[in-house]
C-alpha cells in the first residue's frame, strides 16, 4: 500500500509518497481501505514543527509520527475474529485522533473506538470532511460553553474547518448565529446558518458591546483581551489557538471572575470513548439534514504537497480532502455548491 510520509520538519514538499507493508487487523480491529483523509491544521503544524510547542507532541527535533492524517472514510476491508459490529464492505468513517496514520491506502482500529458507517446520503469525501471540525466544535460549543436556546453566539473563522461546524452546530443548539469572514466566503456562512455575516475586512465585531453571549474565535485570530467588551456580562471567549495569554486568563477568569471568562480546550486529546459518542451524534445530525460537509477542494493522494500548501494559506473554506483513488476523487465541490446542497437538504 501507499502512504505519505515525511522524514523532517519543513514546506509542503518534504511529504511525499512511498510503498509500505500492508497492516493486519488485530481480534478487536477492523482493515479499512482508505478512499479519502483530510489535510487539516493539525497536519500542516505536524508537518512544519509550528508553532514550537506543538514538537511536544510531534517530536522535538524530528518527527515521531512519519505518517500524518487523522480522519479517514472507506470500506471495510477485513475484520479481526473479536469483531461484531462491523462486517467487510461497511462504509466506515472516523479519526485516529489522537494518533495518526490516516495518510495511507489502509489503516487499522479498534471496533469501538471513533469510526461510525457513512450516512446513505454522503460520499466518502463528504463523510471525512465533516469530522475535525465536528469533533472540534462540539466540546467548545456543548461542553465548555453549555449554548443555550436564544444565546447570541458569534463565531470568528466562520467559513474554516472548525468554524463552519461551529455555526451550524450554534445553529443546531437554537443560538442565533453571527458569523465572521471575508468576503467571498459570506453566501457560505450565510447558508449554513449565520445571521448576520460580518465581513472582518470592513468591521471589527470587537467593536460591539455586551452583545455575545459566546465569541468562539474559532481561527484564534483575536484576542481576549480585544473581544472582552462585545462579550455580555457573563459571557465567554474561547480560542482554540493556545497563547500565553490565554493559559493564564483561562484559569484565572475561571476561578476569580464573576464575569467574562475566556477559555480553550484541547479537543484532539479527549478520550477516545468520547469521541465514539460524538461520531454517532454526527451521524444523527447528518441524517436528519442538520450538519452538513464543506469541502474547500479535493485533491489527489499523489499530490498530497498540494493539499498541505492550500491549508497553509490559512484561506480553506471547509475541508482539504485527499482522494486516494482517481475514481475517488470527484469533481471539485466548492464552497458555493456546498452551500447550496446545504440548503438543499435541510
Ligand atoms: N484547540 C484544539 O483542540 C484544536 C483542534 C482543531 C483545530 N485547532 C486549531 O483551530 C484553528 C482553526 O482550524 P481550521 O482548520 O478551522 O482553520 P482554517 O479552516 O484554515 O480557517 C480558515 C478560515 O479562516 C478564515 N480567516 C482567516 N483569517 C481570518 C481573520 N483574520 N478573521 C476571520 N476569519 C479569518 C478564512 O476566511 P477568509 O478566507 O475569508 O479570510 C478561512 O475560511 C487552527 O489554528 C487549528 O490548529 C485547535
Amino acid at each position: 500500500m501507499r502512504i505519505a510520509v515525511y522524514e523532517r520538519y519543513g514546506p509542503p514538499e518534504v511529504v511525499h509518497l512511498q510503498e509500505a507493508a500492508e497492516p493486519v487487523p488485530g481480534a478487536t480491529e477492523v482493515l479499512v481501505r482508505v478512499e479519502a483523509s483530510t489535510v487539516g491544521a493539525s497536519d500542516a503544524a505536524g508537518r512544519n514543527g509550528t508553532p514550537r510547542f506543538a514538537r511536544l507532541f510531534f517530536g522535538l527535533t524530528t518527527p515521531k509520527h512519519p505518517v500524518l492524517g487523522s480522519d479517514f472514510a472507506g470500506v471495510i476491508e477485513r475484520v479481526g475474529d473479536g469483531v461484531t459490529r462491523f462486517a467487510p464492505g461497511d462504509r466506515v468513517f472516523g479519526t485516529l485522533a489522537p494518533a495518526m496514520g490516516a495518510h495511507a491506502e489502509l489503516v487499522t482500529i479498534a471496533e469501538d473506538a471513533a469510526i461510525a458507517r457513512i450516512p446513505e446520503r454522503l460520499t466518502a469525501a463528504e463523510a471525512v470532511a465533516t469530522v475535525d471540525g465536528f469533533l472540534t466544535a462540539l466540546p467548545f460549543l456543548r461542553d465548555v460553553a453549555a449554548v443555550t436556546p436564544g444565546q447570541v453566539v458569534l463565531v470568528n473563522g466562520a467559513s474554516g474547518t472548525v468554524g463552519s461546524a461551529a455555526v451550524q452546530l450554534a445553529r443546531h443548539f437554537g443560538a442565533t448565529v453571527v458569523g465572521v469572514c471575508g468576503p467571498a466566503n459570506a453566501p457560505l456562512v450565510a447558508s449554513l446558518g449565520a445571521d448576520p455575516v460580518i465581513d472582518y475586512t470592513g468591521e471589527d465585531f470587537t467593536e460591539a458591546r455586551g452583545a455575545y453571549d459566546v465569541v468562539f474565535d474559532a481561527v484564534g485570530k483575536r484576542s481576549f483581551r480585544a473581544a472582552r467588551r462585545s462579550l455580555t456580562a457573563h459571557g465567554i471567549y474561547l480560542t482554540t489557538v493556545p497563547s500565553a495569554a490565554i493559559l493564564v486568563q483561562w484559569p484565572v477568569t475561571r476561578w476569580f471572575s464573576r464575569g467574562r471568562r475566556a477559555a480553550i480546550a484541547f479537543t484532539g486529546l479527549r478520550d477516545i470513548r468520547l469521541k465514539a459518542a460524538e461520531l454517532a451524534l454526527l451521524v444523527e445530525l447528518i441524517e436528519a439534514g442538520e450538519f452538513v460537509p464543506v469541502i474547500d477542494r479535493t485533491v489527489a493522494f499523489d499530490d498530497i504537497a498540494e493539499a498541505h500548501r492550500r491549508v497553509d494559506t490559512g484561506h480553506k473554506a471547509g475541508s482539504v480532502v485527499i482522494a486516494m483513488s482517481p475514481a475517488d476523487e470527484r469533481a471539485k465541490v466548492t464552497p458555493a455548491a456546498s452551500a447550496s446542497e446545504t440548503r438543499a437538504t435541510r
